[in-house]
């Protein structure tokens, strides 16, 4: 067994332990000395230990821990809002044990016994793929949850976005497991509350914009995909391929991407090289990331074969991409940029429903329009407080 696998077993352990003894009982000190040992062991080989906790998996830095394929633990956290674990810095006894004490709340929060594994299995179906429609057919509704955490500004997933942005500039490829891990937690923001919201960031600066952008972007897809009854799991495909869509411009000057009068024609052919380039950076990945890298691709070709990259000869473009497209240009439109004034939702849902048929798929329009019309109440618009730059 590797280092980082004792660590979570060990984690783990310390956990199930503080369920079951109170502060300063013996057995609860040991069990969290153990765990803190074992976390400096794999501290103290360098680098911060890092960890990404998927349904069936958990990846250590970019690592997956085969051993753990069918560790529980990797859903528990995941169902509890803690998709990503990573250690800055060098921590005391205390912060740590005081770390286990939130982790511990959380799922305490989301009423996980962590002693039964039968409760385990109804935690599967309560959550199921952390809330999405069409995980409830076992006839169990989901109980509201009361989750103080789901009560979120988004900033945690745009700072981790904002990091994965970086590390694109930096080594040219997309880190997937992140992106899917800012999908899932947006998806728990989404069914916080046991319906659908529609959690969607405010910009407040310029050069936040490619970051809330791509969020909102993401959100909408999923909001829409769910309407049309896609399974979850492809809505969260179709979520990847939302926040990523964009992840082409991360090449494009500031000064290009926010200036505020008429772009040259040689301005205007570097922003419109973002589809080829975000679809390029997507293929550098070594996960099956068709569906993201085609909507990166397609996501400004209209339906009648306008817009860009030009097609060469007229297709159809994918269904994802023409959803992602009604949504990229709902965001775009309800945004204040340097060149203009956020346009009112209905003035931006009335632009799209006269360009169906020539830019936009009519039946998405459709859906896009009752999603958003029924939920009216339900978008939210929170601010995304963390951020300080794109
Ligand atoms: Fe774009
Ligand atoms: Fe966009």
């Amino acid at each position: 067994m590797s280092d980082p696998v004792h660590f979570l077993n060990a984690f783990a352990q310390a956990l199930g332990v503080m369920t079951l003894y109170p502060e300063g009982h013996p057995s609860r000190e040991r069990a969290v000395d153990a765990a803190f040992s074992e976390l400096n062991g794999i501290a103290s080989r360098g680098a911060h230990p890092s960890f990404t906790f998927l349904d069936d998996e958990v990846v250590f830095g970019r690592e997956r821990l085969r051993e753990l394929k069918s560790w529980d633990w990797g859903k528990r956290l995941v169902a509890a809002g803690v998709q990503r674990l990573e250690f800055e810095r060098e921590v005391t006894r205390d912060e740590f044990e005081g770390f286990l004490q939130e982790i511990l709340g959380r799922l305490m929060l989301s009423s996980i016994d962590t002693s039964e594994a039968r409760q385990m299995r109804s935690l599967g179906i309560r959550f199921g793929a952390v809330g999405l429609q069409g995980q409830e057919e076992t006839g169990a509704a989901p109980a509201p949850l009361e989750m103080a955490a789901l009560d979120v500004t988004l900033g945690e997933e745009a700072e981790t976005f904002r990091w994965l942005q970086n590390e694109v500039q930096s080594r040219g490829s997309v880190p997937l497991l992140e992106a899917e891990a800012v999908v899932r937690s947006l998806s728990v923001a989404m069914h916080g509350d046991s319906r659908i919201v529609l959690p969607l960031l405010k910009l407040k600066e310029f050069d936040q914009y490619t970051t809330t952008h791509s969020l909102n972007v993401a959100v909408l897809s999923m909001g829409l995909a769910e309407s049309l009854g896609c399974r979850p799991k492809e809505v969260r495909a179709i979520g990847v391929a939302g926040l990523l869509h964009d992840i082409g411009k991360i090449r494009i000057p500031l000064e290009v991407l926010t200036k505020p009068g008429k772009l040259s024609d040689e301005e205007r052919a570097i922003i419109n090289q973002h589809p080829l380039d975000g679809a390029r950076v997507i293929m550098q990945s070594d996960e099956d990331v068709g569906m993201a890298a085609t909507v990166a691709y397609e996501h400004h070709i209209m339906l009648n074969g306008g817009g860009y990259p030009a097609l060469h000869y007229n297709r159809e473009c994918t269904m994802a991409s023409r959803l992602v497209h009604v949504c990229d240009v709902y965001d775009a439109l309800s945004t204040t940029r340097p060149y203009r004034e956020a346009w009112p939702s209905e003035k931006v849902l009335s632009y799209l429903e006269e360009r169906t048929g020539t830019e936009f798929d009519p039946e998405l329009v459709g859906a896009f329009i009752r999603t958003l019309r029924q939920g009216q109440a339900r978008v939210r618009v929170l601010s995304d407080e963390s951020a300080t730059s794109s």
